[in-house]
């Protein structure tokens, strides 16, 4: 692999383009989420080889809900199938998933196999896979709001006492730190209700290419992509 002089900590991608991918190749929309898992493999691949220490990906928004059933339906027994299939591989390779996003609308058997996985692979310390499953950023950090108007309801904190990390601490991601590079996949230039407050200091790329064409070569182009962007954080 090619020496990247600077290389992200956190990597978050907005896995846009299945459907297009599957339409320009007479396929039905369903054969290019299938295709994009295998590019979640080749991702998570290049994440281990390159030292990314957490790679989130946008696996299925809250807005997703509102898809045509039968392609819901077919995402739900994708990922089920998908856990199943990678979970000894990825145990094997020191990823550890953790999920992020609403757990209650899932059925009883979505819900166990996303439990099983995190448990499976929590002792995993190379890489963190951050799942976002039934996401939303605006709906987190209105939940984070409620928990802290909780707390200052309870006598626990002062109004006065709120500050960013009161805030970044009652999100899902307490434990993770903010992304430093989100690529959104297919062409489209906007964040979608992911990661808004996180997403603060990120750079941000937007290649044309559709997500199941997105593999381990794509993923080290845009590692070069960012390595060449210069970070101010607002300073000179
Ligand atoms: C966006 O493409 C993709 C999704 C809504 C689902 C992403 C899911 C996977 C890649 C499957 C596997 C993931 C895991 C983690 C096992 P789109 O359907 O919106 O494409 P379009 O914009 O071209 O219609």
């Amino acid at each position: 692999m090619k020496n990247i002089e600077r290389i992200p900590t956190h990597v978050a991608i907005i896995m846009d383009g299945n459907g297009r991918w599957a339409k320009a190749q007479g396929k039905e929309r369903y054969e290019g989420h299938i295709e994009g898992v295998d590019s979640v493999r080749e991702c998570i691949k290049a994440a281990l080889s390159s030292g990314v220490r957490y790679l989130t990906l946008y696996a299925f928004s809250t807005e997703n809900w509102g898809r045509p059933i039968e392609e819901v339906d077919a995402l739900m027994e994708l990922f089920c199938k998908s856990v199943i299939a990678e979970t000894p591989e990825l145990t094997k390779q020191g990823v550890k998933v953790v999920m992020i996003g609403r757990r209650d609308r899932f059925s009883e058997r979505v819900r166990s196999h996303l439990q099983s996985i995190e448990q499976a692979t929590a002792s995993g310390n190379r890489l963190t896979l951050v799942l976002a499953f039934d996401y939303s950023s605006r709906e987190e950090i209105t939940t984070a709001v409620q928990a802290i108007a909780h707390r200052v309801a309870a006598g626990e904190i002062a109004v006065e006492d709120i500050c960013e990390t009161t805030i970044a601490q009652s999100l899902y991601t307490a434990a993770i730190p903010d992304p430093d590079f989100i690529i959104r996949t297919s062409g489209e230039c906007r964040l979608s209700n992911f990661l808004l407050w996180q997403a603060s200091y990120a750079e941000m790329y937007f290649p044309e290419v559709m997500w199941p064409d997105f593999k381990q070569e794509q993923f080290i182009e845009a590692l070069e992509v960012y390595a060449s962007r210069e970070r101010r954080y607002g300073k000179l």
